[in-house]
């Protein structure tokens, strides 16, 4: 892969352990196109995700179920002409790894090749174990995802905190280990509570990516759209917004309207002699 110059250092799979050992934080977050990979580029964030949250946040979709293998293989590709540099992490679709162990390993290398992606991303636990075993034993580093699943959210009856009974928190806590024994090169921890994110954390040799689960995960990733605040509906709990983008993009949005309409724009320094 070729790296523009003057860039950092990109970070590999290996930084995944490392960091861990070293209490660093890894920084993650969603991205889905092309100009936002641009500044994630050249931003000091870790890691980038092409979540299947593109299915809410992009496609307007109420969850991610519709999304398809190739709508993942499409925004991985873009987000990758963008950020040539970053780790980059492509989430397996819905049902693109439910069918059998042979069909997901070969959706995943399917990610892999034409996304140009660092690893996969899949949710779920022991049920995924042999799957999991499968794609990493065909080189493909993948990422774990427990706690609230949203692919599951039919199963689950909607998007609550996982694991506060005591046998959904040790089932969770097994389902982790089992996830690292199996090849898992991180483990991203939705929507647990804070106590539980951190046993689990401590338990593992990789890293935990925490989203709703508190500071004790090893790094921690947010959906781009919530944290820039691009949406007025509702926004969870844990979605700090790192800025208010929405009233900035819709006042720029009327100013242009208006400039349109009162004939100031274009001006002569918009205009070809
Ligand atoms: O799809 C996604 O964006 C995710 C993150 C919320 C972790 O899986």
């Amino acid at each position: 892969m070729a790296y523009a110059s003057g860039e950092q250092k990109p970070f590999t799979v290996n930084e995944f352990k490392g960091k861990k050992k070293a209490g660093i934080p890894i920084s993650m977050i969603t991205c889905y196109d092309y100009a936002f990979a641009c500044i994630a580029e050249q931003s000091n964030m870790d890691t980038l995700l092409v979540g299947d949250s593109l299915g809410n946040v992009i496609a307007g979709y109420k969850t991610t179920i519709p999304v398809t293998m190739d709508q993942m293989v499409y925004h991985g590709t873009i987000v990758r002409r963008g950020a040539p540099s970053k780790f980059l992490i492509v989430d397996m679709p819905f049902m693109s790894y439910h069918v059998s162990v042979e069909d997901s390993v070969r959706n995943a290398g399917r990610i892999m090749k034409e996304t140009e992606a660092n690893a996969v991303k899949l949710e779920g636990g022991r049920e995924f174990k042999h799957t999991v075993e499968a794609i990493t034993t065909a080189s493909i580093p993948l990422v774990g995802h427990l706690g609230l699943t949203p692919q599951s959210v039919h199963k689950l009856g909607g998007y609550s905190v996982q694991g506060r009974e005591d046998d959904k928190r040790k089932r969770l806590l097994e389902d982790a280990l089992i996830l690292e024994e199996a090849g898992a090169c991180a483990i991203v921890l939705e929507m647990v509570s804070a106590s539980l994110a951190g046993e689990i954390s401590k338990s593992l040799s990789i890293p935990t990516i925490g989203i709703g689960a508190g500071g004790g995960c090893d790094g921690q990733v947010l959906v781009i759209n919530d944290m820039l605040g691009m949406n007025t509906g509702f926004t969870p709990k844990f979605a700090k917004k790192f800025t208010e983008l929405f009233p900035v993009i819709k006042t720029a949005l009327n100013e242009y309207d208006a400039a349109v309409k009162d004939h100031s724009f274009p001006g002569p320094e918009n205009t070809f002699k």
